[in-house]
């Protein structure tokens, strides 16, 4: 196996350049922190930017950085300050970022970012492109990336690549406001595997996919020509044992031994014992909802003034992005809104904000983490939160309550946290009281179910399962690939049909011999599969049945003068060489009246939809709905129909968008095996498309050549991409010399 290519914006470290000389510092935010701990154990190479662009670096230092960054198992993509501003500044952070947290008023739609986003990206496949050998793995990551594994698979039709989005992916109504939506969709299928931190998002992506690229969606697969991308979720964790082992070691200091900023925690403390520390750590960053939670402190202060003099909040926020004007605006409302709560509320002794401005070193965090009685923690929108996670992780003792916005993706697996929304002041305030009084045995038993899952579901579990789930889809891939229909497999089937005595073809039609149609009336045959259908019908030693879920009267207009054979509605008719149409087999429609008006209902409440109404069969079709309204109603018909028919003698068939009730005993398997019967075939073939036609792949004997047309899971033994590809395979049939 290869090694693993990690590639995203941030590199672990940041370059500096101070006194002529360079200095690496860590990069912060949960993707950089993250990822470190993957990075760091195992035989990977990290490709990145390095924090500089090329204009600020001197010639003389080019071979510095190199080194700096080979240091730490990384690899730099060089930017220059035009570069930076349009992708990093421009698309990145003032068009994705906001939009993909729902603040859909900060995004800016700005042509020129968009392309320096795409050449920019370029560069980056381009750099794994230099690097990668064929067995490697590429992961890539974040919103920043998204066009690097459709730039990649250009050149690597079969390198393993997966990508993980670590911010939200927005629900369908705001992805569709983005000018370039189809573009980033499409550079985001270069992948094998797409991670999402939590299901929501996955479930936004793919109603996305279905939307605007109609693309097929079966659960989590998506049928893309012939590759299938599978779309899952993967909650990030964290280095669980660095947090902890640190808080212990931290515990274990002596009072001399302790930094600085620990010091002061601790003369807070001793000079009241019942004063409570709230901790808040985030980026500058307005979907972190800083603001809001100042606002929120002041609305706790004034309905519990109790707790003045008793409370403080120490704010620790991280400058980030400070080119961009949101950052900048947010930066000073914070700077105004701490000055004037704490003008406000400030007494001789007490200051009920303490505001850090700057990035901490990690044994700071640890002093934080470790010292701070509540953390509260509000996003208005966050991908993941990590720093709930550490939080937890640092308290050996089990105590501390953790407040949590409901709208971090980390609340999802932290429900013994105090969950509020973020802009609910009146819960906030009452949950800040509860969080004060929580007893300590209630604090440890939410805390200890807390550690436990963070102990094992960490980060290296987190990057450990998305890699398995990637080699596992190649895997997948490549056994779906053994039964694609070969030149190789073709001259076998030829050979075979050539050397036959008695062949017997059955060919589905919708979807196999012809494209699908909103309406099933215009899918007519053209004069190209007349041809076709009239040669092979006319070899000898050939019988050639359609085989098809169509009423009779159809195919009777379509082929009867034709004198085709056929058997229609699934199996209930049959004619062969132009006589009419006989039973198949013997059924009854009275059951008819029942369910009609149930499907009247659904046509009624599914705008699109349509009945079509057969001698013995029942088809609710919803090809032109909305594709995922559709779905939602097909499994709600499901449903009603399956508890309705009971034990009748009724079966529901689920097609290519369209439901279709009829009897049981009837199906294109059943009937394809009675033609069996009729004469001594040596050659057997079946070709269909959709969910009906799985009876015969599964009901024909194993001698017979069974062909799927797509990509989706078949009892069929090949599979070919489309109908194109049909005609082809069939004109091969027509054009043997037998
Ligand atoms: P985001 O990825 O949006 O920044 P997360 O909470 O997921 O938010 O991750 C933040 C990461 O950055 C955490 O791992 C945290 O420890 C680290 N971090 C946050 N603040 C600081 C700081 N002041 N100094 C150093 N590291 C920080
Ligand atoms: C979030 C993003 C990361 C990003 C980090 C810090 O965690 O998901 O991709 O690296 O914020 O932001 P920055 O813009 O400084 O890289």
């Amino acid at each position: 196996m290869g090694k693993t290519i990690i590639i995203s914006n941030r590199l672990p470290v940041q370059l500096q350049i101070s006194n002529g000389g360079i200095t690496a510092i860590p990069s912060v935010g949960g993707l950089a922190t993250g990822m470190k701990s993957v990075h760091s154990g195992g035989d990977s190479l990290w490709i990145g930017w390095s924090g500089l662009t090329n204009e600020e670096i001197p010639e003389e230092l080019e071979d510095e950085i190199d080194d700096a960054l080979s240091k730490h198992g990384s690899s730099k993509v060089s930017l220059t300050e035009e570069e930076v501003e349009g992708f990093y500044f421009g698309f990145s952070n003032r068009t994705i970022w906001p939009l993909f947290h729902y603040f859909l008023e900060y995004s800016e739609f700005e042509l020129d970012s968009w392309n320096t986003y795409k050449t920019v990206n370029k560069k980056f496949a381009d750099a794994i492109l230099e690097k990668a050998d064929e067995d490697d793995t590429i992961w890539v990551h974040d919103y920043q990336l998204m066009l690097v594994p459709q730039m990649i698979r250009e050149k690597r039709p079969n390198i393993a690549i997966g990508f993980f989005l670590h911010i939200p992916f927005p629900s369908y109504e705001i992805f569709r406001t983005l000018p370039w939506r189809k573009e980033v969709l499409e550079g985001l299928l270069g992948s094998d595997l797409i991670g999402f931190h939590i299901y929501d998002y996955e479930r936004h992506f793919l109603s996305s996919v279905r939307r605007l690229l109609g693309l097929e969606v079966s659960f989590n697969d998506i049928y893309k020509g012939n590759r299938i991308i599978k779309v899952d979720s993967f909650p990030m964790g964290i280095d669980y044992k660095k947090f902890s082992e640190a808080a212990k070691k931290h515990g274990e200091r002596s009072p001399e031994q302790h930094s600085e900023l620990q010091q002061r925690l601790n003369k807070h403390k001793t000079s009241d014992p019942d004063a409570k520390f709230l901790l808040s750590i985030d980026r500058l960053d307005y979907s972190k909802g800083i603001a809001k939670r100042l606002y929120a402190f002041e609305y706790f202060l004034n309905k519990y003034p109790q707790y003045k003099e008793k409370v403080r909040l120490i704010i620790l926020a991280v400058p980030s992005r400070s080119n961009v004007p949101q950052y900048q605006l947010l930066k000073r409302e914070i700077d105004e809104l701490v000055g004037r709560i704490n003008g406000e509320f400030s007494t001789v002794s007490w200051t009920p904000i303490w505001y850090f401005y700057r990035s901490m070193p990690f044994e700071n965090l640890i002093d934080l983490y470790t010292s701070s009685d509540i953390a509260w923690l509000t996003p208005l929108r966050d991908g993941m939160n990590l720093v709930a996670k550490e939080y937890i992780a640092t308290r050996t003792d089990k105590t501390g309550v953790l407040i949590l916005s409901e709208m971090a993706g980390s609340a999802n697996e932290m429900n013994e946290a105090l969950l509020i929304n973020p802009n609910n002041f009146e819960q906030i305030a009452d949950t800040i009281y509860e969080a004060i009084n929580m007893p300590k045995e209630e604090q440890q038993h939410r805390n200890e179910q807390l550690q436990q899952r963070l102990r094992r579901y960490n980060v290296e579990k987190w990057a450990q399962s998305f890699m398995n789930s990637l080699l596992a889809q190649k895997e997948r891939d490549a056994a779906h690939v053994s039964k694609k229909l070969t030149d190789h497999h073709l001259q076998i089937i030829m050979d075979a049909y050539g050397n036959a005595k008695k062949r017997v073809l059955f060919l589905d039609y919708d979807g196999t011999l012809t494209g699908f149609h909103n309406d099933p009336q215009k899918a007519s045959p053209d004069d190209e599969l007349y041809q076709l259908l009239d040669a092979i019908h006319q070899q000898e030693g050939t019988d050639m049945f359609l085989i098809s879920g169509r009423d009779k009267d159809t195919f009777a207009k379509w082929f009867l003068s034709k004198k085709y054979n056929m058997i229609v509605e699934h199996g209930v008719w049959i004619s062969k060489d132009g006589e009419d149409f006989k039973l198949l087999e013997n059924v009854k429609n009275d059951w008819m009246e029942n369910i009609r008006p149930v499907l009247e209902s659904f046509v009624d409440r599914t705008p699109g939809s349509f009945i079509e109404e057969k001698n013995y069969s029942l088809a609710w079709h919803y090809r032109k709905t909305d594709p995922d309204f559709g779905n939602l109603r097909a499994s709600e018909l499901t449903t009603v129909l399956t508890s309705l028919i009971g034990t009748d003698d009724l079966s529901v068939l689920n097609g290519n968008k369209v439901m279709e009730v009829k009897s049981s005993n009837v199906n294109k398997g059943r009937a394809s095996v009675r033609m069996l019967g009729e004469n001594e075939y040596d050659f057997v073939f079946a070709i269909g498309d959709d969910w009906t036609d799985e009876f015969m792949f599964q009901e024909l004997p194993d001698s017979a050549i069974t062909v799927k047309v797509g990509r989706q899971k078949t009892q069929a033994a090949y599979f070919v991409e489309n109908t194109l590809k049909v005609r082809e395979l069939l004109k091969s049939f027509m054009n043997i010399a037998l």
